[in-house]
């Protein structure tokens, strides 16, 4: 060729050589890859590479924008470049890969990697601390860790997940509150602190606490007992709690003066040993109950023991269950003295095996129809002399009374009652004097309640000292 074509052709020659590089340059477009989230200590390799450079390709890992944190040279080309990294607490930030090849550089996009630290030396703080508080107060207990970032956190009490719907309990973020503890929510609680990279998560159990939820005292009861030992007594006064959280202190008052304190650290019964024999009043006792918050006091009990006598009755009374037309009895044994009365019956002579102040008969059949009578002595002088009363008879129930007659004549003599309260109403209205006020107690003497709901008696009064006296008996 000759020098002047040559010289021809060398603007050709440098706008092929510049469009050429415009290509190149577009071409150089590296891409990035890496991960976003990585566990403090670990490793991880970002990839970078620039599809079709020219080699040599010279790769760089950028952080933030700042120097180089690592450099790779590609001398074949398309080779992806490899850049692994152990994580520390500075390896976070946002990452880029430069790369250059014949004089052409390119800039991929961002990748930025969030460094998770797993919890550890995870524990449970309460406020109060120690976490021991009265029911209806506050208990706040948090899941505290030494280290840790992105963390989650799962409560448990007594080895059960918390979940979210759990009434009066709060979770959110590492705490969790018990607005108003209740002895039921008293236990164990520990907390799970967690933190999740991809599929990977790394835990951190705390060890449990003990959660204390006391119990305010209730109102003390107090009873009185005596018994015979040799030729003397002995009573016996005893002071307890249905509720309450131990330690507390039990103190006796008779008229007014301590005579004995015991500090309960189990259950809450404190007997105290008192003078007593039968027709001596030993004056009025009192138990007191204090804890560091609450000061309590029982009602007053008579340490008068009188002994039974004064003559006995039977009470009987018939319950009609509505409906059925079935009758059922209940008898009950009225005394005029007696402080500690023990109880015995007789059905036509011959003694059953009922014990109680009174005799619930469900049915009155035959065999259990007849003469009924009880006895009493004093619960003392497990030898001594009964006193009996008169016998009262038990009808057995009209077997021809079906249900619906039953309904019939009670509606009939409701509606006769009805009409004649409600004429005395009117005419008591037209008198100008105040309606009578018990009116409608007519109502429950004509249909008494169902057996298993009895209306309060006298006698039911009567042994309310002593509820584990009423004895049901099938004869
Ligand atoms: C929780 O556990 C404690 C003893 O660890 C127990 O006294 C309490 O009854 C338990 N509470 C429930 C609701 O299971
Ligand atoms: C006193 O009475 C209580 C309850 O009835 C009883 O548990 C306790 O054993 C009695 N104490 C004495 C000394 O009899
Ligand atoms: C318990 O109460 C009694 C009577 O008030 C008192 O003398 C005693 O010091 C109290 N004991 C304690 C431990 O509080
Ligand atoms: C009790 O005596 C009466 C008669 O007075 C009799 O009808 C009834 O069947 C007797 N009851 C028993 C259980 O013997």
């Amino acid at each position: 060729m000759k020098p002047r074509h040559i010289l021809n052709l060398l603007p050709v020659l440098a706008l092929a050589c510049f469009l050429t590089m415009i290509s190149e340059c577009s071409l150089l477009q590296p891409r990035l890859t890496g991960p976003e989230k990585a566990f403090l200590n670990s490793r991880v390799a970002f990839r970078c590479v620039a599809p079709g450079a020219p080699p040599p390709v010279t790769y760089r890992l950028l952080r933030d924008g700042g120097a180089p944190v690592a450099t790779h040279v590609d001398d074949e080309g398309g080779q992806t470049a490899v850049f692994p990294l152990k994580v520390t607490a500075a390896t976070g930030g946002a990452y880029r890969c430069r790369a250059a090849a014949g004089g052409i550089t390119g800039v991929s996009a961002g990748v930025r990697l969030t460094v998770v630290t797993p919890a550890s030396n995870t524990r449970v703080e309460s406020d109060p601390s120690p976490p021991v508080a009265f029911e209806g107060s506050r208990v706040a207990l948090s899941c505290e860790v030494d280290r840790g970032s992105h963390l989650s956190y799962t409560w448990f009490f007594n080895r059960t997940e918390v979940g979210g719907s759990w009434p009066g309990v709060r979770a959110s973020g590492s705490r969790l509150v018990l607005e108003r503890a209740t002895p039921q929510q008293a236990g164990g609680y520990y907390c799970v602190a967690w933190a999740t990279v991809q599929d990977t998560r790394r835990f951190s159990t705390s060890t449990e606490i003990q959660v204390v939820v006391k119990v305010f005292l209730s109102k003390p009861m107090i009873s009185f007992s005596m018994v015979k030992v040799g030729d003397g007594y002995r009573g016996n006064v005893t002071c307890w709690c249905s509720r309450g959280s131990p330690p507390a202190n039990f103190s006796l008052w008779v008229d007014g003066r301590p005579v004995g304190w015991f500090t309960a650290t189990g259950a809450l019964a404190v007997s105290f040993p008192v003078p007593a024999a039968p027709g001596l009043d030993m004056g009025e006792a009192r138990c007191r109950v204090q804890s560091p918050r609450q000061q309590l006091h029982s009602e007053p009990l008579s340490l008068e023991v009188v002994p039974v006598g004064g003559g006995l009755r039977v009470e009987l009374e018939y319950l009609y269950s509505a409906g059925s037309g079935r009758a059922a009895a209940r008898l009950c044994c009225l005394l005029v003295r007696g402080t500690f009365p023990s109880f015995s019956w007789l059905l036509n002579g011959s003694q059953l095996p009922a014990a109680g102040r009174s005799l619930l008969l469900p049915v009155i059949g035959p065999t259990e129809a007849g003469q009924y009578a009880c006895r009493a002595r004093d619960s003392y002088e497990p030898h001594g002399p009964w006193a009996q009363s008169p016998a009262v008879m038990v009808q057995p129930t009209e077997p021809d009374t079906t249900p619906l007659d039953a309904i019939a004549i009670l509606f009939c003599c409701f509606f006769l009652l009805t009409l004649v309260v409600g004429s005395i109403c009117v005419y008591k209205m037209f008198d100008r004097k105040p309606a009578p006020t018990h009116v409608p107690a007519a109502h429950s003497l004509l249909v008494p309640p169902p057996p298993s709901s009895p209306a309060p008696s006298e006698c039911e009064s009567q042994s309310d000292s002593d509820p584990d006296q009423t004895m049901e008996i099938t004869v």
